[in-house]
């Protein structure tokens, strides 16, 4: 394979773009970005037309990758996907599982789904402190017990999450490129 991989992330409060930079510093060979999701296209209008591999660092968005990345990943057809994303509860969970799983469907329908990371992610606290202002029983509401447990977020990705997302990135380009 000629053409240089592609570094692309969807970030709302920096932890994407974080895997995005541990996968750009772990990349066993020249690559392209890291492009923001949303405006990639602005310098590059043909990006997908025009490369075989994408590594896509994702946020996750109610159960599944967050709407840019899902629409990013819809218009890719035949390509090589290294997808990356983070969460607020840990992986490990029924929860993570179920993410994993809806990302891995969506990312190998019309691609070749090379590897996919997926790592706990600190939640923006501020934001949904204000959640537990609205009233029990009201639409958004949310209870002391479940912020303090989105309280165990803080800190993801850490160094190790990193570290492994690099490792992930590093072993998937290498088995495409035969490096
Ligand atoms: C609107 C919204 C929806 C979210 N939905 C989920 C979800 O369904 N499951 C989950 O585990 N985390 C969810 N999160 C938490 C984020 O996915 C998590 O904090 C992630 O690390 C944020 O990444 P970022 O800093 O790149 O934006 C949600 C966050 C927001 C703001």
């Amino acid at each position: 394979m000629d053409k240089k991989p592609v570094i692309l992330f969807s970030t709302l409060t920096g932890n994407a773009f974080r895997l995005a930079c541990a996968a750009a510093d772990a990349m066993p060979c020249d690559y392209l970005g890291p492009y923001n999701i949303y405006n990639y296209n602005i310098i590059r209008p043909n990006l997908i037309e025009d490369y075989d591999t994408f590594i896509v660092t994702y946020w996750c968005d109610k159960g599944s990758a967050d709407k840019e990345t899902i629409s990013f990943i819809e218009k890719c057809k035949g390509k090589n996907l290294i997808v990356l994303g983070t969460l607020g509860v840990n992986p490990e969970s029924e929860h993570g599982a179920k993410v994993r799983a809806n990302v891995e469907a969506l990312a190998s329908r019309e691609n070749n789904l090379v590897a996919h990371y997926l790592c706990w992610g600190s939640i923006d606290l501020k934001r949904t402190f204000e959640k537990t202002k609205i009233p029990e029983g009201e639409k958004g509401h949310l209870s002391m017990e479940r912020f303090e447990r989105q309280k165990l977020s803080i800190g993801h990705p850490n160094g190790h999450e990193l570290f492994e997302a690099g490792v992930v990135v590093n072993q998937a380009v290498k088995s495409l490129y035969e490096i």
